[in-house]
């Protein structure tokens, strides 16, 4: 049965972990997407008079521009702010009054916090469903959606594949919730590749060893390059060291560039979640290699499928 066929799995609930979506429920978003890339009219109108409210307490472009295209795509509207400057908070305004007026003004809320936890805090007291775009270092579950879904674009499949994931493994929430995310598929193996400093907090390396993920932790790429299938790449989270001088230790520890992809198979594809700076070279961009600016767009169709299934009980085919 197609997973289309059932309710939505999404509707009217909260997105603030991975962990709390099961591969059919991330299935039925793929299928959502597919049809929207494929008849993208079709879904024009279905969220007319909707609100988005957002509430974005750290820098974005991409999680927040593409909520808003998908709401507008969607025949919506979004209301909120991309920094606290300007709002009450200014005044002394409180965290939980700020989002319990969002929450009176729209009709789903998607709050971005430099604090591990504020989108559970958010779901706690918000009656409408509340998005985590991004808590701190701990979690970013729609960008998670996205990664899987350009990986399933691009092969058809998420088992099998041999994925290397390289970075600040320790800070970043992207890898993080990635990571977790990938325990709901059957990867041949992964390699957690990063500078000792950065590598994945015990609790990650507990959760896939629960899962049975087959994994390893190394600290060179060109190890393991000629194996991969994927590479998901993350930059270094400059804000989240504790302490400047651990920062130092790792800054520029690692580059993807044209002379390490020389021992790559031709069909290696690297995501990333973006920004990215100087951990991918310039060069890298043209090539047949980049998948992150594709990844970047199918944002914008799996934030569409999100929002229409949390917002409608069926899904709109
Ligand atoms: C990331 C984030 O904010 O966690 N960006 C994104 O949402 N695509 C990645 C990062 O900042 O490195």
């Amino acid at each position: 049965m197609r997973v289309l066929d059932l309710l939505s799995p999404f509707y009217r609930r909260d997105v603030i972990n991975i962990t709390d979506f099961s591969r059919s429920d991330i299935e039925y978003l793929f299928q959502l997407a597919d049809r929207i890339i494929e008849n993208p009219q079709m879904y024009h109108g279905k969220l007319v008079g909707r609100i988005l409210g957002y509430a974005f307490f750290e820098p974005s472009t991409r999680t927040r521009l593409s909520f808003e295209a998908a709401m507008k795509r969607l025949g919506g509207h979004s209301i909120g702010f991309a920094e606290p400057s300007g709002t009450s908070i200014e005044k002394g305004e409180s965290l939980k009054d700020t989002l319990k007026m969002l929450d009176a003004y729209s009709d789903v809320i998607v709050v971005r916090h430099p604090a591990d936890g504020t989108a559970k805090y958010a779901a706690k007291i918000c009656e409408n469903p509340v998005i985590n775009g991004g808590d701190g270092k701990f979690q970013h579950p729609t960008q998670t959606f996205i990664d899987l879904y350009t990986i399933y674009k691009e092969f058809g499949k998420i088992d099998d594949l041999t994925i290397g994931v390289l970075g600040d493994l320790k800070y970043a929430r992207t890898t993080n919730s990635f990571l977790m995310g990938l325990t709901n598929f059957k990867p041949r193996k992964l390699y957690l590749i990063s500078p000792e400093l950065l590598r994945p907090r015990e609790f990650i390396l507990d959760y896939l060893s629960n899962f049975k993920i087959k994994f390893e932790l190394i600290d060179n790429l060109s190890e393991v390059i000629p194996e991969l299938d994927v590479l998901y790449v993350v930059r270094i989270q400059k804000e989240r060291f504790p302490d400047v001088s651990e920062y130092n230790k790792v800054k520029g520890a690692y580059q993807i560039n044209p002379k390490v992809l020389s021992e790559a198979k031709e069909s290696l594809k690297i995501l990333h979640p973006l920004p990215k700076l100087d951990e991918v070279s310039p060069e890298v961009d043209n090539t047949k290699y980049a998948l992150y600016y594709r990844q970047a767009q199918y944002g914008v169709f799996v934030r569409m499928a999100l929002l229409l299934s949390i917002l409608l009980e069926d899904a709109p085919l």
